[in-house]
């Protein structure tokens, strides 16, 4: 009698393990507290899928009479990505990142890529609407992986600021990503029913600079949803490639990234007040900038620790709203004590958490969760911006886009429209922060020239000890 227990059959209820921890990963990673086991769940399901993959593989191999070169090639490319994976997260700085989760994303559309020329290379025996719809997802895999691919090297590069955070605004740029999807779905077709290989290259190349366009064209106040928008496609990418390599797992592991990352575009478009297909479209239909956003506007207004720490002692509320700075400065410990301090004191202490402070998201929530800050007087913009104007001091720690008034007040801002934390309508704002250099969408602050503000120049965390000092 025919044994159930194959390889395949042990490595398919496996993978059914992995799928389940997958889904309890995401709903772990959805709160605060359930986070830390949410990362766990997923590193679990991980683990059980890469062991049931690479066991399948080898025992069919030994099974079929020899330990083949492919399992061996197998077994090397698991053991050589997974240290370099592990090596880089564990020296990875929290400030570097987006540029590495943009890197991740753009091999898995190189995967798909190569999963889907492979495809098309290698030999298949199929016949009628089989071999059709072998070609649709050769053709479709091979284009959203190239996609990805592109779009995410500019993203990383955009990240890293190994290029700059401007949109590019080619001439009749809406026409051209319309007329490159127009194409993709005619050369489709065409492949479908002449699948010819120089069909494969044109498609090849049109993704990669599609790709390449439609990340190049978006300014930096949208880069947000323009990571979480490739972490969908990359999502994508692995499903397409799991229908070509007939992996169960990689098509429901790659459907559950492909609809989170989308809705977590879609929660960050209602959130920056973006729409969401002009997004996905490379910025289709959002006006070019009429102003540069980059002239100053009167003088600034000096502090010294002291004095700060002079008129956080008279306060009765106060709110710090965190920006990319404090991550850069590692200022969050600082924070943390600042604000115990004061309400020990019996300050009323708040955080105002934008939804894309930093650079990743949830980014400062995961820096104050780091520093002990306790979740209750961690608040999200929409929940503390009526507070800001009964406010005695705010403290904006290295954060400049997010509280920069341009972006409700000048319609001409490239940030113009984007929902700010409104720090200006407190009665005081101290502004941490080593320079007069813009944000990362690369616009001059007004807040700065307010005669509520006060600039507090230098390191974020050696600023905030001295005021630790001075109390
Ligand atoms: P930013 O606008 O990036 O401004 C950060 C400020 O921190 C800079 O102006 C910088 O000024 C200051 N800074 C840097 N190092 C510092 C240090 N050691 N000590 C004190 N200050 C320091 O920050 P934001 O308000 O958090 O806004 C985030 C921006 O990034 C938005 O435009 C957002 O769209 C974009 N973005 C966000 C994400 C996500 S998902 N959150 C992803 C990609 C892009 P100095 O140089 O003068 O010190």
């Amino acid at each position: 009698m025919e044994t159930l227990l194959t390889p395949a059959s042990i490595a398919g209820a496996a993978y059914l393990v992995a799928a389940l921890l997958f889904i309890m990963s995401l709903a772990g990673l959805s709160r605060h507290e359930t986070a830390r086991a949410g990362v766990g769940y997923g590193i679990a399901g991980m683990v059980i899928a890469l062991i049931a993959t690479v066991w399948a593989v080898v025992v069919d191999a030994w099974g079929s009479g020899s330990l083949a070169i492919g399992s061996v090639l197998l077994l090397v490319a698991v053991l050589v990505g997974g240290s370099i994976g592990l090596w880089r997260a564990r020296v990875v700085a929290m400030t570097g990142m987006p540029e590495l989760i943009a890197l991740l994303h753009s091999f898995v559309g190189l995967a798909a890529v190569l999963v889907g020329w492979n495809g098309a290379l290698g030999e298949n025996h199929l016949t009628g609407a089989l071999r059709d719809i072998h070609h649709a997802e050769v053709f479709i895999g091979v284009f959203i992986g190239a996609v990805t691919f592109t779009g995410s090297i500019v993203a990383f590069l955009k990240l890293s600021a190994r290029m700059k955070s401007s949109p590019l605004m080619l001439p009749g740029k809406n026409v051209l990503n319309l007329g490159a999807l127009v194409l993709f779905v005619v050369l489709t077709v065409w492949y479908v029913m002449t699948p010819v290989l120089w069909l494969l290259i044109v498609v090849t190349v049109l993704a990669l600079l599609l790709g390449w366009h439609l990340v190049a064209s978006i300014g930096g106040g949208d880069m947000p949803v323009v990571i979480s928008m490739l972490n969908s496609y990359s999502g994508w990418a692995a499903a397409a490639a799991g229908f070509l390599l007939n992996n169960d797992l990689l098509i429901v592991t790659g459907a559950l990234v492909g609809s989170s990352g989308a809705y977590l575009s879609y929660i960050m478009c209602k959130a920056m007040n973006r729409s969401f297909v002009s997004v996905i479209a490379g910025g289709f239909g959002i006006a070019a900038p009429t102003s540069s956003g980059d002239t100053e506007e009167g003088e600034i207004r000096e502090v010294e620790a002291e004095a700060a720490a002079t008129l956080l002692q008279n306060a009765s509320s106060v709110i710090i709203t965190p920006g990319y700075g404090m991550a850069v400065a590692q200022a969050q410990y600082p924070v943390a004590e600042l604000s115990a301090k004061l309400r020990e004191r019996g300050v009323q202490v708040r955080f105002g958490i934008h939804p894309v402070a930093g650079r990743l998201p949830g980014h400062m929530n995961v820096l104050l969760a780091e520093a002990k800050v306790p979740y209750d007087i961690v608040e999200e913009m929409d929940e503390i911006n009526d507070d800001l104007a009964s406010t005695d001091v705010v403290l904006v720690i290295g954060a400049n886009d997010t509280v920069n008034p341009a972006a409700a007040e000048d319609p001409g801002s490239p940030i113009a429209g984007m929902p700010v934390l409104r720090v200006w309508e407190a009665e005081n704002v101290i502004v941490f922060k080593r320079s007069m250099a813009a944000g990362y969408a690369g616009v001059q602050n007004p807040l700065f020239f307010r005669e509520n503000a006060q600039m507090l120049f230098g390191d974020a965390k050696e600023r905030v000890e001295d005021i630790l000092r001075a109390l």
